[in-house]
């Protein structure tokens, strides 16, 4: 999974506080923009405007954090999963997700932002990841609700990321979309199963249902509206589609789908609209969605925590590896 579109405020120097530009500078930045319009990708060692890559940096280490965070909720259900068949698919899911994290890690690392420093962010409760994950999975049926409309939505989103001007993240989102498909169809298969079951089966998806339906349509974040760094996103070529384009297009893509499972998605006012040729939906719960931003979903706590004790429980494995490297190097120097 997953970027989501918080755009928010960097609190960092912006363009006009650099003062003004050399000459030179202008002529990368001329150079810079035709290449971007001739839909050239831009490499590490390329010249890119610093707000371009502050921007990749922000974008590319949420979606990172947003993939090692998202291994918490369905972890959750590894030891419960029914069968083991549905438990090696959860086991081989959730390890996609972890590496997810460590290409986009990587990626991001290739603009000059270390590993530590991202860390440092994600653990202190700087960094922003994917609202999503701060919602609970309370039954079996969260599992197959989350691969259908959670991994859904993130393929919506990381689609178009597999054009996006920058190679080693456009790169990256083309395996990592293939997974994601994978993710999603388990997920559907999951409950198309548990449909067929039996009445109470048959409940237990439907209230999945109901919990997961509106946080799948904030994850494409706010309105095109209210989206700070949108219109500079689009004109880097790193973002190709708008926040409510793609969420009508989710919603788009789900609706029949919900039908075929037999699920009622819970918005009174979803309608097909003739004239638009789009699902019509209702009001999404702003006020929520800014207050899991800010930390208030119910398990921003504990995800942050369970972060915070892998890395500390991880200790001594950083220790290990950094005096195995020192005697490695000591070993090559005595060679010498
Ligand atoms: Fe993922
Ligand atoms: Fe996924």
């Amino acid at each position: 999974m997953y970027t989501q579109a918080i755009d928010l405020p960097q609190g960092t120097k912006d363009e006009a506080a650099r003062g003004p530009r050399s000459l030179k500078e202008a002529e990368y930045e001329a150079e810079f923009d035709a290449r971007i319009a001739r839909g050239d990708f831009i490499e590490p060692k390329d010249w890119m405007p610093e707000a371009y890559r502050r921007t990749l940096i922000r974008q590319i280490s949420q979606h990172a954090h947003s993939e090692i965070v998202g291994m918490l909720p369905e972890g959750n259900w590894i030891t419960r999963a029914p069968t083991l068949k549905r438990k090696a698919i959860l086991l081989a899911k959730v390890q996609d997700e972890g590496g997810h994290g460590l290409y986009l890690y990587a990626a991001a690392e290739t603009l000059g932002v270390s590993r530590d420093e991202m860390t440092e962010a994600l653990l202190s409760g700087k960094a922003k990841y994917s609202t999503i994950f701060n919602y609970p999975t309370l039954t079996w049926a969260d599992i197959g609700a989350i691969g259908w409309l959670v991994d859904g939505a993130a393929i919506m989103n990381q689609i178009p990321l597999c054009r996006c001007s920058y190679g080693p993240y456009a790169r990256a989102m083309i395996r990592i979309c293939k997974e994601e498909s994978f993710h999603q169809r388990q997920g559907y298969d999951l409950l198309l199963t548990m449909m067929r079951g039996t009445d109470e089966q048959r409940a237990l998806v439907q209230d999945a249902v109901n919990r997961w339906w509106w946080p799948s349509l904030m994850m494409f974040g706010p309105h095109d509206s209210e989206s700070m760094h949108s219109g500079d996103s689009i004109k880097w070529g790193i973002k190709r589609i708008s926040n409510d384009d793609l969420r009508q297009k989710f919603v788009d893509a789900t609706v029949p789908q919900a039908k075929v499972l037999g699920v009622t998605l819970p918005d009174p006012d979803l309608k097909w609209n003739e004239q638009r040729g789009h699902w019509d939906f209702g009001k999404i719960d702003w006020d929520e969605f800014w207050a899991v931003v800010n930390g208030h979903g119910q398990c921003n706590r504990d995800r942050l925590a369970a972060r915070v004790k892998a890395w500390e429980d991880g200790a001594w494995v950083r220790e290990a590896a950094v005096a195995y490297a020192a005697k490695q190097a000591q070993r090559e120097r005595r060679a010498a």
